[in-house]
């Protein structure tokens, strides 16, 4: 072994964990793109349910392969008693996260094993999850409220029913759009913490709902999902338009981050960010200004003015929490939304791997001793 083989990448930044043909990033230039689909495109023309179908099968959709999937999705939205039985056992108090968690763990224990070179079973599957996920969110939502779970409406899409599930009220049609472009522009971003976590244990071929349970384990985390809930916070202590100056001088001289500003891998524009950007200026134009908005524009001035020439600029998660909580959506439901997106990513990810797979197994470099002396536990 070379000391070149033995060198430890903290985070396996840069290493090669799959080959995928599923989402591409180039972080230079701000491009992402889904089986070959500009990200630019795909929000202006397709829909949440067009974009899972292109992620699964690699593809667009025909308009009868379309119709089906809607039709499938509308069908597995009904889940069993049972799993909603268990999401009430829950704690009120708990994060709606752990609560994901858990019950899509618990929808797994309600289904046959999946063979996962079943193609047919596979994407059956695939529809079930991406159709719970958004309605095990909504229940754990109308359970800590003590609210009754409307019925799913077999006439929305996903975005629409779930602004229907959790406020209760079917959605004007901007708001509907507003959400499912958020669905579109957060559905896959290459091999990203969750969906390495998904690729791990889809690998070890345990079933679709263990591989769909971790990855939202993975974005649980407050380095992954979760920026777009640290925006909204940031915007309510900074409290006023007048006090942006101030507060980003103060920042920025303590060395802190703005939240919602920069990106790890785009080192220009994020190319979600100004999608949302249009839809929210949409979305205020037509409801007007809240306090919020006009400090996170105060504030994407300010920074932008003062971090621009380095690159950083606002990114996705700046504009979505904003969306969200005008949609009605509580935040700490923000992560919740961002994984009933992404399972469609998630599901396709594990597809891919199962086509090809081998069981993770990398390696570790050892730093500890040799040799100990074992002494019995009473002469410690
Ligand atoms: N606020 C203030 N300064 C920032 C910043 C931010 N949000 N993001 C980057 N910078 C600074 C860095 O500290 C660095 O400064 P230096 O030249 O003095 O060392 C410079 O800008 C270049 O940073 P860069 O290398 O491009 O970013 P990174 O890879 O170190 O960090 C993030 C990327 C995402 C971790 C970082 O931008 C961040 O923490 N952003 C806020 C959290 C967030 O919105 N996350 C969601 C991402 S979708």
């Amino acid at each position: 072994m070379t000391p070149k083989d033995n060198q430890y990448k903290p985070g396996l930044a840069g290493i090669p964990a799959a080959e995928s043909s599923i989402s591409y990033i180039d972080g230079d230039k701000g491009v992402l793109e889904y089986r070959g689909f500009p990200i630019e495109t795909l929000a202006e023309k397709s829909s949440f349910e067009e974009v899972c179908w292109l992620l699964l099968h690699g593809k667009l959709p025909t308009s009868k392969e379309l119709d089906g999937l809607r039709a499938e999705l509308a069908e597995a939205r009904r889940l069993p008693d049972a799993v909603l039985e268990i999401v009430r056992s829950l704690p009120r108090d708990g994060h709606p996260m752990a609560a994901l968690q858990a019950s899509i763990a618990a929808l797994g224990t309600m289904q046959e094993r999946v063979d996962p070179h079943d193609v047919r079973a596979s994407e059956v599957a695939c529809i079930r999850l991406i159709a719970a996920t958004p309605v095990l969110i909504a229940a754990y939502d109308a359970h800590r409220a003590g609210r009754d779970l409307p019925e799913p409406d077999a006439g929305l899409d996903t975005a629409a029913n779930f602004l229907w599930m959790i406020n209760g009220a079917a959605p004007d049609d901007l708001s509907a759009r507003v959400l499912d472009v958020a669905l579109v522009l957060h559905a896959d971003h290459t091999m990203n913490a969750s969906t390495f976590a998904a690729r791990v244990v889809a690998s070890t071929e345990a079933d679709p709902y263990s591989v769909c349970a971790s990855a939202v384990g993975a974005l649980y985390g407050p380095l992954h999902g979760g920026a777009n809930e640290r925006v909204l916070n940031q915007l309510e202590a900074i409290g006023s338009t007048d006090a942006v100056p101030s507060w980003v001088e103060e920042q920025l001289g303590a060395k802190g981050k703005v939240m919602g500003f920069g990106h790890r891998v785009y080192k220009t524009k994020d190319p979600r960010a100004p999608i949302l950007q249009g839809l929210t200026r949409e979305l205020f134009g037509k409801r007007g200004t809240t306090p919020i908005y006009d400090i996170a524009l105060a504030l994407e001035d300010e920074v932008t003015r003062r971090l621009g020439e380095k690159g950083i600029y606002p990114n996705v998660d700046f504009f979505s929490g904003i969306v969200y909580q005008e949609l009605g959506i509580a935040t700490d439901l923000f992560t919740p939304v961002f994984a009933m997106s992404r399972v469609a990513g998630w599901m396709a990810h594990w597809r891919e791997q199962m086509q090809d797979n081998r069981i993770f197994r990398p390696r570790q470099v050892f730093v500890g001793g040799h040799g100990a002396t074992y002494t019995d536990v009473a002469s410690r």
